[in-house]
C-alpha cells in the first residue's frame, strides 16, 4: 500500500522508434550523452532523481543563508545526531565531496583502505592521496541465489591483507550500505559488529559509506530474526554506533536532489576534516549548499526512516525484479534495496567481453522502449574482473508500477531478438580509463 500520492507531476514521452535510433547514433551509443527529454523511463541512477515530500519543499522556503552558523545548518546536525548518532558533522555538495574531506584527511600516500567494496569515487579518492584501494567482498554467487547478506565485509579476506602489509599501513576500514558494487545487497549488523572489532584490532578508523543506510536498516529488520520487533529508526542508529565516522551522499538515504555530508565522534579528526572542508566545499556550516539546501536533508533524513517510506522503497525494487524474471531475464537475486541488475552475459552469451554485452542491453533497452539503464560491468571497469551487470536503478516516490512494467515489457522485446545483437567497440575513449563509461563513443561492430 502506498502511503504518500503524488501533488507536482512532470510530462515525460516516448519519442518514436526512428527518433530513438538516430539519438543512440548522436549519442555515441552512450546513453549518458542522452538529452532526459529523449528517455521514457530514466533508471540511469537513483542519486538525487528522487522526489522530495511537501515537509521538504515548505522546509526550503526557510532556509537561512548565513555564510556561517546557520538554523538550517543546527536543524540538519540535529537530524543527522538524531538519526545516525552523529553530533559532529560538516555538509558538503554531495557524497563524494565528503569522501574528498574525510579521505583526504585520513590517509596518506602508500596506505590502504580497506572496504567490502568501494563504491567508484569512493575508489577514485582513495587513489588521489596515493593510497591503494582493496576491497574485501564476501564471495557470493550472482547467477543463483546471493543470500541474505551478500553485501557483507569478508574479515578473512581483510585480515590477510593486514597480515602481507602490516597494520600500520591499513588505517581506515569503510563498510558501504548497502553495497552498491555488489548488486545493491545488504550488510547484516552482526557483519558490522564485526568489522568494527576488526579496524578496532588493527587500530583503524572505521568508516560507513551511509548513502542507503535506511534501506540497509530494513533488511537487517526483515532479516536479522534478532531485530524483527526493533523499530527501524533504531536499527538505522545503531549501525552506526560502532563507527567513527560515515560519508553520506544526501541525493540517495537522505532524499533530496543534491547534498551530502560526513559525520564524526573524534574532536580532533573533526576539527582536521574542517580545514579541508573550507578548502574544498565552503565554509563548515554550508559545504557548498544553500541553507534550503540543508533544511530539504533535515527533513529527507528523518523521512528516509519512516517505516511505510523504506518497506515500499524496497518493495518496488522487489517489484521490478519480480517482473524481469516472469519476463525471463535474469537477474540478480534476491533484489537490493536501489536497483535490479541484470545478468547481461547470461543474456547475451554470444557477444563476449570485450565487445560488452552489457552495454549492447542498455542500448537495445533504450531503442525498444526509451528506458535509460546503466552499464555496470566490461564497459564501465576495464581491466577489471566484474560481472557484466546493467543496473536498473529506481528513482525515489518517482515511478508506479505501470513505468515498471513498462520496462519489463521492454526488456522481454529485447530478450526475444537477443540472438541477433552484435557487441560493440569503442571510437572514441577520455584519457582516464576509470571515467570512461560517462563519455566514451562506440559503435556497434561490423
Ligand atoms: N558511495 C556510494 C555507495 C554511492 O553509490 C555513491 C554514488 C557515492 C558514494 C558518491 O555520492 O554521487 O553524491 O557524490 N552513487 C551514484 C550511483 C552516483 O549512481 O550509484 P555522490
Amino acid at each position: 500500500m502506498r502511503s504518500y500520492k503524488a501533488k507536482m507531476v512532470e510530462p515525460i514521452r516516448l519519442p518514436s522508434r526512428e527518433t530513438r535510433a538516430r539519438n543512440l547514433e548522436a549519442a555515441g551509443y552512450n546513453v549518458f550523452n542522452l538529452a532526459s527529454r529523449d528517455v521514457y523511463v530514466d533508471l540511469l541512477t537513483d542519486s538525487g532523481t528522487g522526489t522530495m515530500s511537501d515537509a521538504q519543499w515548505a522546509a526550503m522556503i526557510r532556509g537561512d543563508e548565513a555564510y556561517a552558523g546557520s538554523r538550517s545548518f543546527e536543524r540538519l546536525q540535529q537530524s543527522v545526531e538524531d538519526v545516525m548518532g552523529f553530533s559532529r558533522v560538516i555538509p558538503t555538495h554531495q557524497g563524494r565531496g565528503a569522501e574528498n574531506v574525510l579521505y583526504g584527511t585520513l590517509l596518506e600516500e602508500g596506505e590502504i583502505a580497506l572496504n567490502n567494496t568501494h563504491f567508484d569515487t569512493t575508489r577514485a579518492h582513495v587513489a588521489h592521496q596515493g593510497a591503494q584501494a582493496v576491497d574485501c567482498p564476501v564471495d557470493a554467487p550472482w547467477d543463483g541465489d546471493a543470500g541474505d547478506f551478500a553485501g557483507n565485509f569478508d574479515v578473512e579476506k581483510a585480515r590477510a591483507v593486514v597480515e602481507e602489509h602490516g597494520p600500520d599501513t591499513v588505517p581506515v576500514v569503510i563498510l558501504t550500505i548497502t553495497n552498491n558494487s555488489a548488486a545493491g545487497q545488504p550488510v547484516s549488523m552482526q557483519n558490522i559488529r564485526e568489522t568494527a572489532v576488526f579496524a578496532d584490532e588493527i587500530d583503524a578508523t572505521f568508516v560507513i559509506d551511509a548513502c542507503r543506510f535506511a534501506e540497509n536498516a530494513h533488511f537487517i529488520k526483515s532479516r536479522e530474526p534478532e531485530y524483527a520487533d526493533t523499530p527501524l529508526a533504531d536499527i538505522a542508529r545503531e549501525q552506526f554506533e560502532l563507527a567513527d565516522a560515515c560519508t553520506m551522499s544526501g541525493k540517495k538515504d537522505a532524499l533530496v536532489n543534491i547534498g551530502g555530508f560526513v559525520g564524526v565522534r573524534d574532536p580532533d579528526l573533526f576539527a582536521a576534516c574542517k580545514q579541508r572542508a573550507i578548502l574544498y566545499e565552503g565554509f563548515t556550516t554550508y559545504g557548498g549548499l544553500a541553507g534550503r539546501d540543508l533544511e530539504a536533508m533535515a527533513v529527507g533524513l528523518r523521512e528516509a526512516v519512516d517505516p511505510p517510506y523504506v518497506a515500499e522503497r524496497v518493495e518496488q525494487v522487489a517489484t521490478l525484479g519480480e517482473l524481469l524474471t516472469d519476463a525471463g531475464i535474469p537477474i540478480v537475486r534476491p533484489t537490493g534495496g536501489h536497483a535490479v541488475y541484470i545478468d547481461a552475459a547470461a543474456l547475451l552469451p554470444h557477444i563476449p567481453s570485450e565487445a560488452f554485452p552489457g552495454q549492447r542491453l542498455v542500448v537495445e533497452l533504450y531503442r525498444e522502449g526509451g528506458v535509460r539503464a546503466v552499464e555496470l560491468g566490461s564497459f564501465a571497469f576495464p581491466g577489471a574482473e566484474h560481472p557484466e551487470f546493467v543496473r536498473l536503478a529506481i528513482p525515489r516516490r518517482t515511478y508506479w508500477r505501470e513505468h515498471l512494467e513498462h520496462v519489463a515489457e521492454t526488456a522481454a522485446r529485447v530478450a526475444e531478438q537477443a540472438d541477433e545483437y552484435v557487441g560493440l567497440e569503442i571510437v572514441s575513449e577520455p584519457p582516464i580509463p576509470e571515467l570512461r563509461h560517462f563519455s566514451a563513443e562506440l559503435r556497434p561492430v561490423e
